[in-house]
């Protein structure tokens, strides 16, 4: 069987010739699954990377893979991005600086490889959080599959990117404001996950107006001026749908895995199907489905299908993904006089709270293999 240690083994055999000068050739990311091997290049020569590609794909081949995707990074570290930092122009009140530098990550992510936790060597795990369509219940899913991994003991953080439809401090009872120390803006933290959204700096929940260009600096803002410290799990609330947001997520973390998230009703599926159309062809891998707001346990114990069934099945099987969860209707029973109250957030200990355990273990399986 190809494991992670053969596809290593055989790229490093082959790499050193198509080396940049004065670094390494390091590989990243690398993911194995029923043959399909794809990893992130760190250190190749520009010039080098297609035959470098061709070289890799031969050995892998070699060495057992049917498909071999490469994505190509550059090792030296780019100057950090200029920025006038603080929370002004988090909220994209300044034209923050210009997406500049000439490194292989373009757009809006240019500049960003020297950042502590997307650059070559940062250990953490991005998972972008997908539905086709809103009120599916993808923020729920976000904010407490990240509550659920911080109980397994991760170093977990959000980043709200539902500019327009903020909601995550809303759901975990967040009031207050983050502060800014030596020009970073200091996460939130609740329930041992580190939060930062645009609500925390839109006065009084004022409507946000704003083109697909500021998003993209917005999201980028969140990676450069941010004092996130060390993550092993960093949970990307999207925009419903598949617009411009999705594609900056792209740019600026190739890496980025995704789950989506669906109601069991047929159209829902089919919707969320898009939102996977998308993830597959900006090659990121798709931990599973989440299927929300499956049934209703009623008095008598029976499970009651309200919005109909199978759309997540349906939904895993066309993206040969995994169904990680069905999770019930019912708000958690939270009571707004407890002390850190949060109004979406289940317990560890209630039956829903159990599921999002079960889903945070197979997130570690996958993600630390
Ligand atoms: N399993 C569930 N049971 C009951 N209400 C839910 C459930 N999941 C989500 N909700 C509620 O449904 C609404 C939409 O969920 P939300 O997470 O905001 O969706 P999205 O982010 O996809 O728009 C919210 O009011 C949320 O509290
Ligand atoms: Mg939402």
């Amino acid at each position: 069987m190809l494991t992670r240690e053969n596809v290593i083994e055989a790229a490093e055999s082959v790499a050193a010739p198509y080396k940049a000068e004065g670094t390494q050739i390091t590989f990243r990311d690398v993911v194995v699954k029923d043959r399909h091997v794809s990893m992130t290049v760190i250190g190749a020569a520009a010039s080098a990377e297609s035959a470098l590609e061709a070289a890799l794909r031969e050995a892998l081949t070699a060495a057992g893979a049917e498909t071999v995707h490469c994505r190509f990074r550059s090792g030296e570290a780019a100057p950090q991005a200029a920025g006038s930092a603080g929370a002004a122009a988090a909220a994209g009140a300044s034209a923050a600086g210009a997406a500049g530098g000439a490194g292989p990550v373009r757009g809006h992510g240019a500049g960003l490889e020297a950042n502590p936790l997307l650059g070559g060597s940062s250990g953490t795990h991005f998972i972008a959080v997908a539905s086709g369509k809103g009120g599916v219940g993808k923020s729920t899913v976000t904010v407490n599959l990240a509550v659920a991994l911080a109980r397994r003991g991760k170093r977990v953080g959000i980043i709200d990117a539902d500019i327009y439809g903020f909601s995550v401090p809303d759901m975990m009872g967040i009031e207050e404001r983050p502060e800014v120390v030596n020009e970073r803006v200091i996460p939130i933290e609740k329930f041992g996950v580190k939060v930062m959204s645009m609500g925390f700096f839109v006065e009084d929940n004022a409507p946000i107006v704003w083109r697909g260009p500021m998003l993209g600096k917005m999201l980028r803002n969140f990676f450069a001026e941010i004092e996130w410290g060390e993550l092993d799990y960093l949970l990307l609330d999207l925009p419903p749908g598949t617009g411009d947001v999705a594609l900056d997520v792209h740019q600026m973390i190739p890496q980025s895995k995704e789950i989506i998230v669906t109601t069991p009703h047929a159209t829902a599926a089919f919707v969320a199907a898009r939102a996977g159309a998308m993830a597959i062809k900006t090659e990121h891998e798709i931990i599973g489905i989440v299927e929300n707001m499956s049934y209703y346990i009623s008095k008598d114990g029976e499970h009651e299908y309200v919005f109909g069934r199978g759309g997540g099945a349906r939904l895993a099987e066309s993206l040969n993904a995994d169904l990680l969860a069905q999770i019930p209707l019912g708000a958690p029973d939270n009571l707004a006089t407890e002390p850190d109250f949060a109004p979406c957030v289940y317990k560890a200990d209630t039956d829903t709270g159990r599921i999002y355990l079960e889903v945070a273990d197979s997130v570690i399986a996958k993600c630390e293999a």
